[in-house]
């Protein structure tokens, strides 16, 4: 048995043995073999011993997750085809190899700077998994750039290649400093979102610094994982327990969103990639916002409703504080992750505190 809602600390292979199918979404992270220093785990192996250990787990999650169940796994480019090729041979189904490209690589001197990890999108059944498309749906060019009329009015799933997550680095707010390779919780949450409902089982068999575990709590969803660090166990046990539901978090105080509501809403903000001044200045394009938002809302376990102004409120008091995520112009301009919030003040939409003629449009929308 695996318990819910914990990390364990333990050999993945050996506390998997014997455990009944429980999983809904395992998301697995495993150290690259490219001797990264972990505090117990030797990351440099021979490769006969690396394949075979990487087989063994990779046979391990699989047998725990349910038969509609989805397996997600990252690797370095230095054995990606390895994985792909024992996905085959375990009979799973591959429905994306996502490339995660990030900023902030370490510099190399003598061969191209790494900057990109793989992702595999594995799922048990060939038709029968989640993928709640609603979930992750972002604006299309038809939309953004053309204004089409043909465009699909649910918006576009994003390409397989990712680069809106930057890698955790050393002076980021987020990172908790005691693993050396945490990931982006942000990418986590696109998974989770995407690949399992509310009260599902996510699974990470290398939990590290438990970022698949804040993820899906945040999101409502169970978690377990397993690490064979007894101090990362005890410190990621620790960052769960700091984490509420965003469920929790979506009561108002005072008018005021709370600082996981806020990341949110900068967080779709950023996906969706239209600069305020368009979005204000086209009241169809902020009506599609205001839904898309939603979406994302429920599929993070959060039942409200929001009207537009009160959207437009909190977008606005994240730009005057300088907080809303900057949009990149094109796709090699880094991407920035959310900042967080302190809700400081309030704010008006222009045609109600002025009364004057509403340039933005938005009067339409909250006439
Ligand atoms: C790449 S890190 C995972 C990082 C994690 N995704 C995060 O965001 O913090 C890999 C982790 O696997 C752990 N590990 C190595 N061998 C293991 C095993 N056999 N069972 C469980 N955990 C293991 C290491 O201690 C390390 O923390």
């Amino acid at each position: 048995m695996i318990p819910l809602d914990q990390i364990v600390q333990g050999d993945c292979i050996d506390l998997l043995r014997s455990v009944e199918p429980f999983a809904d979404l395992v998301f697995a992270d495993p150290p690259f073999n490219i001797g990264y220093k972990y505090d117990v785990y030797e990351d440099r192996k021979a490769y006969d011993e690396y394949y075979r250990w990487t087989r063994d787990w990779m046979t391990a999650c699989k047998r725990i997750l349910k038969p509609t169940g989805s397996f997600w796994i990252a690797i370095g480019a230095e054995y990606a085809a390895e994985v792909r090729f024992i996905g085959r041979e375990l009979g799973l189904t591959l429905r994306n190899w996502v490339i995660w490209h990030y900023t902030f690589g370490q510099n190399t001197k003598r061969k191209f700077a790494r900057s990109h990890t793989h992702l595999f999108y594995f799922t048990m059944h060939p038709t029968e998994f989640t993928f709640n498309d609603k979930a992750v749906r972002t604006f299309s060019d038809r939309e953004r750039e053309y204004n089409d009329k043909r465009a699909n009015p649910d918006g576009r799933i994003p390409d397989d290649v990712w680069t809106e997550f930057p890698r955790v680095c050393g002076t980021f707010g987020q990172r908790e400093g005691w693993h050396p390779c945490q990931m982006p919780e942000p990418l986590l949450a696109r998974i989770v979102r995407v690949c399992s409902n509310p009260g599902d089982v996510v699974f990470d068999p290398f939990s590290g610094s438990g970022t698949t575990a804040a993820a899906a709590k945040r999101l409502d969803r169970r978690y377990a994982g397993t690490e064979i660090s007894a101090e990362y166990v005890k410190n990621a046990n620790a960052r769960l327990a700091e984490i509420q539901t965003l469920r929790e978090t979506a009561a108002k105080n005072n008018g005021r969103w709370s600082e996981e509501m806020l990341d949110l809403l900068n967080g779709a903000y950023a996906e969706f990639a239209l600069p305020t001044d368009r979005l204000y200045a086209n009241p169809h394009l902020f009506t599609r916002f205001v839904e898309r938002f939603h979406h994302r809302l429920r599929h993070s376990g959060v039942e409200g409703e929001y009207s537009s102004e009160e959207i437009w409120r909190q977008l606005e008091m994240l730009r005057k504080s300088v907080r809303l995520v900057k949009i990149r112009a094109h796709a090699d301009e880094p991407a920035s992750l959310p900042i967080r919030a302190t809700p400081e003040y309030e704010t008006e939409p222009p045609s109600k505190k002025t009364g004057r003629k509403d340039k933005t449009g938005l009067s339409t929308l909250f006439s």
